[in-house]
């Protein structure tokens, strides 16, 4: 099943989120969520995910009392493995539990984050966070994106410190924490939270509490520079203080002059669209219907260099995730060790391995992996 931004947000349309991005402030839509939260994602999803399927260890975050843990340290990890008896263990003891990128693990969040960039026209990539106690997650911090939050399980408190700090970077260091509690939001299942990028917060779960997050992630300028620096290798040339001052001021005036210069050029409106939802630009194939996460067009390739188990159904751990491919998974990363090539010409290939269906799925379930990426055409 698929889950479009407007089954989640329910009454909270485009233009009531635009005028709360503009404003800068909280929305809060109890009851507001479109659909029924657990639908969206559940704890038993979490639960399979972490224990059974395997999320990419990068993609975790265990936390004691706001603080980050040591997931070797803890025991969580052995080997690269997670180990989901001392997960569930220290779930018991009160820890909290961040997923990120989950939109990666699930196909039906990888389609509400495509759509949700869609709508948005602006990156977004979803995340959980599961508390176990009372403990916070995290520390009072505020996020560089704006964020959409939608409490599936149990209650929490949100309290916010002051007045949201117009800054699209984390932990920035001229940004200082308020003191005061400018608002306070209790989360109850179904209930939907914008909370503006930059403003202060902190949580405290009832007890069991699951809220997924869609965190909607901005440009700076510094992703400009980032990219005009990486299109214009010579903005690179290093600079030698053993060289002495003279030489120095020198390459500092031609590399702030070839800056302002390429700024200049820069078409900045095309670079935003180019660098804003990489997904969404599948949509411009106009095929209709739901958004396919692979259509016939896109190109596909594989995302690490794997090596297959010799027949489906067998345990397989490649590229930060384990599970057990089927034939059409086979048969798909087969059709692609040559090179990237057209979802079509793959599920073909694939096809005549395993027969459509099989590889449809197969496909479908390495998208979900991520070991497979489709580029748009
Ligand atoms: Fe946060």
């Amino acid at each position: 099943m698929s889950i479009m931004l407007r089954d989640v947000l329910g009454t909270l349309d485009c233009s009531a989120l635009a005028e709360g991005m503009a404003d800068r402030r909280l929305i809060h839509r109890p009851g507001g969520c479109g659909i029924p939260p657990e639908a969206l994602f559940s704890l038993e999803e979490l639960e399979q995910l972490l224990l059974r399927e395997g999320a990419d260890s990068k993609d975790l975050r265990v936390t004691v009392n706001g603080r980050m843990a040591n997931l070797e340290m803890l025991g969580v990890l052995k080997d690269g493995r997670l180990r989901p008896l001392v997960l569930r263990q220290l779930t018991r003891q009160g820890v909290s539990l961040i997923v990120n990128n989950l939109h990666r693990y699930l196909p039906k969040l990888w389609d509400l984050a495509g759509d949700a960039e869609r709508l948005l026209r602006d990156r977004v990539v979803i995340g959980a966070i599961a508390s176990f106690s009372k403990l916070p997650a995290l520390p009072p911090h505020y996020d560089p994106e704006d964020l959409l939050i939608v409490q599936v399980e149990g209650s929490k408190t949100w309290r916010f410190f002051g007045e949201p700090a117009d800054c699209g970077m984390a932990n920035h260091e001229m940004v200082k924490p308020p003191a005061d509690v400018s608002a306070t939001v209790v989360m109850r299942p179904g209930d939907v939270l914008f909370v503006p990028s930059g403003l202060h917060h902190q949580c405290e779960a009832e007890g069991v509490s699951l809220h997924v997050g869609l965190l909607i992630k901005h440009a700076t300028l510094l992703d400009l520079l980032r990219d005009l620096c990486r299109e214009h290798p010579s903005l690179n040339r290093p600079i030698r203080p053993l060289l002495g001052r003279e030489k120095v001021a020198e390459r500092l005036a031609a590399l702030k002059a070839e800056l302002i210069s390429h700024l200049d050029e820069a078409d900045a409106a095309s670079w935003l669209a180019e660098w804003n939802a990489p997904r969404a630009r599948v949509t411009g194939l106009g095929l209709g219907g739901a958004p396919d996460p692979a259509p016939a067009e896109g190109i596909a390739a594989l995302t690490v260099t794997m090596v297959p188990p010799g027949r489906p159904g067998r345990r397989w751990k490649v590229g930060g995730v384990e599970f057990k491919p089927g034939a059409g998974a086979l048969a798909v990363v087969s059709a692609l060790e040559a090179g990237p090539r057209t979802v079509r010409d793959l599920l073909d290939a694939a096809g005549r391995e395993a027969g459509p269906d099989e590889a449809r799925a197969g496909l479908d379930q390495l998208i979900g992996k991520g070991l497979v990426q489709i580029a748009p055409p």
